[in-house]
């Protein structure tokens, strides 16, 4: 298993990755306090999809002494948009909603450009822009979320970054990162960067505001920095909320990547492509229709059975019901296949439309120097 925020590989063990990165589960109670203060849960709470926090109980100490807090999240703009690069997001909007919460969205071209390989600056600025159409279709509120793209929000960021940097060692930067002699120096600074929207809310608002970062867990290793140095600089740490990755097509031991388009749903294909490689995906099911109908089928290493139950189907009743049948084989693999496909295709068919119209409402969400 090897997850750093810019590589993940291997059978994901999120038992260890907790005790690895230090941090902790979300408890029964802890949830129970989270659901009461939204006023209803997630299935992506109770089905333990965001599994993981950093000081989610001191945030709601604060919430529930009526402190409002703001929201952070970003996005690599290295390729297209795809289901994988949304369930977070889905999830953000459900918390911006029951919350009545500020987002603040970091899209990290600048990264990209330092960290990937034969990527161009000009082209991952491009792809930020063409990224932000995503985050806007999902419906995020106007007046409360604003998306930057750090090339052309750096003035504001620097500065946040520079009392970041200031109190970063290398040495520290090594042990958090595993940066050695050939990494680039771009690279190196680049954490300060993505610490900064930690602190961004308070910065702007001249007042301490807590801030909630729901990412995947694989982010996780960025926020140590910023909780680190926090105190020092007069901020309150960021509080983070962790989610499991979706698996790529090809099987739960690797998550969805836009560097093997085989193993992705985007957001732009069209749904005969979307049909296609999902039958294509990978299946728990028995070897033949016989030996299915006789032994059954796995749900849980089931890529199709998995989407439902990450993303797909929120209705419990409804995963409890396909899983259990899928189990006894009453039900094909083929024909999960068959009701994910139709979810998938209904809900890109929508997100496409609002995705052509966000190209109206850029202004609206973005944030400049
Ligand atoms: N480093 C992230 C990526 O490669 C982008 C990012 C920036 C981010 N700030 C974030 C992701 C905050 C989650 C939360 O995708």
């Amino acid at each position: 298993m090897r997850v750093t925020p810019w590589e993940v590989s291997g059978h994901i063990d999120y038992d260890r990755l907790t005790k690895e990165f230090g941090t902790s589960r979300i408890t029964k109670p802890l949830l129970g306090r989270l659901e009461k203060a939204a006023g209803e849960s997630h299935f992506m709470l109770t089905r333990k999809v965001f599994f993981s926090h950093r000081d989610l109980d001191w945030l709601l100490d604060r919430y529930e002494r009526g402190e409002q807090f703001a929201l952070y999240t970003g996005r690599g703009p290295s390729g297209d948009t795809h289901l994988g690069h949304l369930l977070p997001w889905v999830f953000t909007k459900w918390l911006q909603d029951r919350f009545d919460a500020e987002l603040y969205f970091q899209i990290t071209d600048d990264e990209k450009f330092v960290v990937k390989e034969g990527l161009e600056l000009g082209e991952t600025t491009r792809l930020a822009y063409d990224n932000v159409l995503d985050i806007i279709a999902l419906g995020f509120d106007p007046n409360k979320t604003f998306i930057f793209v750090d090339t052309d929000y750096i003035r504001s960021l620097y500065k946040i970054a520079l009392e970041v940097a200031k109190r970063t060692t290398f040495s520290t930067a090594k042990a958090v990162f595993g940066f050695d002699n050939s990494t680039n120096i771009g690279t190196t600074f680049w954490p300060a960067i993505q610490a900064a929207p930690c602190f961004l809310p308070s910065y702007l608002k001249k007042m301490n505001v807590p801030v909630l970062i729901p990412a995947a867990i694989d982010q996780d290793p960025y926020w140590r920095i910023p909780r680190d140095i926090a105190p020092r600089l007069g901020y309150y740490k960021p509080a983070a909320i962790h989610n499991t990755f979706l698996p790529g097509l090809q099987g739960s031991d690797s998550k969805m990547s836009s560097s093997k388009p085989e193993s992705t749903i985007f957001t732009t294909d069209k749904p005969d492509d979307v049909k296609k490689k999902i039958q294509r995906a990978f299946s728990g099911g028995g070897a033949t229709m016989k030996e299915h109908r006789e032994k059954g089928g796995n749900p849980d290493t089931d890529v199709a059975c998995q989407y439902l139950y990450q993303m797909f189907e929120p209705d419990d009743k409804k995963i409890k019901d396909i899983f259990d049948d899928y189990r006894s084989g009453a039900v094909s693999t083929g024909e999960v296949k068959d009701i994910l496909a139709k979810k998938v295709i209904a809900f890109l068919t929508e997100h496409q439309k609002k995705r052509e119209e966000a190209k109206k409402k850029l202004d609206k969400f973005m944030l400049k120097d």
